[in-house]
């Protein structure tokens, strides 16, 4: 057998080998397996430059908390919208995925404290005359499945009537913006903020909680998602304390979110 198909068949034996939360690794260390949807930069993307790792705020985050719990981190990368469902199936042990804790999904998991707060923006091609929410009215607006956006645009569809567009993927519906598919997209400032950056025909503004938008919930604190009664929530949110007091999740939000603005 060639040396590069022998290495094939090893590499195939360790990611086996850590399919289930409870397996150790060579180094004895139990892995716990995190789900993601790596479509939501600077919190979690696919790095196309690096041979396709899955990077971000969160993976850093995870890292950081796994190795101070002693476990090994494995990341699954699927669709926001079936998330829950895998923690409820216990095919992962944990969210990251810049989820907030919302009383329709308490139903269903548990989560830590907030560790991250962002806003809710409406991301839209320059020079269309997209610049307040009242100018959404009659236009196609997209949201990704099963988010906090989903349900702020179903609440004001009903005061300000749009088409809403729901997709899988918020990279996508970036792309069909830019493509002129859709007219505008619904998001945080802290995901809006790398596109404008990077897109210089898009532009963002702030929902404020006025006007068409009056009472409904406009910033988005996120947290980490756990099966009900896993044990690891408490473990968790100590180490959430720890990096609020020693500095490390500072470090973290300046290397990932700062440097965007
Ligand atoms: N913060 C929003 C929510 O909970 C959207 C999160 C989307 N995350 C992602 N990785 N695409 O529901």
């Amino acid at each position: 057998m060639k040396k590069a198909s022998l290495l094939l068949i090893a590499l195939l034996l360790v990611v086996l080998s850590c399919g289930a939360s409870s397996s150790s690794g060579e180094n004895g260390k139990k892995t716990i397996v995190m789900g993601t949807s790596a479509d939501y930069p600077p919190f979690e993307s696919v790095d196309t430059q690096h041979g396709n790792k899955i990077v971000g705020f969160d993976i850093d985050m995870a890292k950081y908390i796994a190795n101070k719990l002693g476990y090994n981190l494995q990341i699954k990368n699927q669709d926001f919208d079936g998330l829950i469902p895998a923690l409820n199936s216990k095919r992962i042990d944990f969210v990251m995925a810049g989820m907030v804790d919302t009383p329709a999904r308490e139903k269903q998991v548990d989560f830590s404290k907030t560790y991250y707060n962002s806003y809710q923006v409406v991301l839209a091609r320059k020079g269309e005359n997209i610049k307040t929410l009242n100018d959404l009215k009659g236009k196609k607006v997209g949201v990704q499945l099963g988010t906090t956006q989903e349900t702020l645009a179903t609440q004001l569809n009903k005061r300000l009537p749009m088409t809403l567009q729901k997709w899988d993927k918020l990279n996508e519906m970036v792309e069909a913006l830019r493509m002129k598919r859709v007219d505008a997209v619904i998001t945080v400032d802290t995901v809006a903020y790398g596109y404008t950056n990077k897109y210089k025909d898009l532009n963002q503004f702030n929902i404020k909680a006025t006007g068409p938008a009056k009472g409904l919930s406009t910033s988005d604190p996120i947290s980490v998602a756990f099966p009900k009664n896993s044990k690891l929530t408490a473990k968790f949110n100590k180490v959430l304390d720890q990096m609020d007091k020693n500095g490390e999740k500072q470090k973290l939000v300046n290397k990932w979110i700062k440097s965007q603005k």
